[in-house]
């Protein structure tokens, strides 16, 4: 099985506020990019194609080197994994797709979304359940509903998916649709994804107290 690795890092990281796209800002020293690219690789995924904002190619390249391939990204996450998956190329059977933004995500999560590829799934997501009470609020923010949280569950990445499944499904998809994850665009396509375990550690870092935690937890 040979697998090729997106890894979406155009994002501007509005909510983090950084004066650097978040891609490039560092956790521990190094951009948060770097990071990601090494989990993959760690994980068992040699080829790697990074989506990035076009204006910042080169700052890109000088932190990532000659081994990963460039392209530029979109004005959505839809639209940078499109472009990436263009160049990803027809020599792979399988694909991973990982947001830049989760940067400590332990290889061990890549090597089960690999073992569910390698045993016949054509999409896997990594999950973990739902902590808290969930809970549905009007329009004054009154509580009119609780959600069973049992069958709820958080999505991570990387997910994986049978590459000209992946392919099928984005060639099939609006060229403006907008959709937050790689699973929701195979699920458009009416195919079945399964889950394996995620990771806390996976957390995707949003805002800059997710930051302040990835600090810790590279300190820990
Ligand atoms: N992403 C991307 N292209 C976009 C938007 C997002 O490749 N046009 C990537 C981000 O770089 C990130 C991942 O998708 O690694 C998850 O997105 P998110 O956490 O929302 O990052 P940003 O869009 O950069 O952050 P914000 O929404 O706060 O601006
Ligand atoms: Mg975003």
């Amino acid at each position: 099985m040979h697998a090729v690795g997106i890894v979406a890092a155009a994002g501007s990281g509005l909510r983090l506020g950084a004066d650097l796209p978040k891609a490039l800002v560092p956790l521990a020293g190094r951009p948060l990019v770097c990071w990601a690219v090494d989990t993959l690789r760690a994980g068992g995924v040699p080829t790697i194609v990074v989506a990035v904002p076009a204006a910042e190619r080169a700052a890109f390249a000088a932190v990532l080197g000659p081994e990963v391939v460039l392209v530029d990204g979109g004005a959505t996450r839809t639209a940078s994994v499109r472009a990436a998956l263009a160049a990803a190329g027809g020599g792979a059977d399988v694909v991973l797709v990982h947001d830049a933004a989760r940067p400590l995500t332990p290889p061990d999560v890549v090597a089960r979304v690999l073992d569910a590829l390698a045993a016949g799934a054509d999409a896997v997501v990594p999950v973990l359940p739902v902590a808290d009470t969930v809970v549905v609020v009007d329009d004054h923010d009154v509580v009119t509903d609780a959600v069973p949280r049992a069958p709820l569950r958080r999505v991570q990445t990387p997910q994986g998916f049978d590459r000209a499944t992946l392919a099928a499904a984005y060639a099939g998809l609006a060229d403006d649709a907008e959709l937050t994850d790689d699973a929701a665009v195979v699920r458009a396509a009416g195919v079945a994804v399964v889950t394996v375990p995620g990771d806390e550690r996976a957390a995707k870092v949003t805002v800059a107290h997710d930051l302040a935690l990835a600090e810790l937890q590279v300190r820990a």
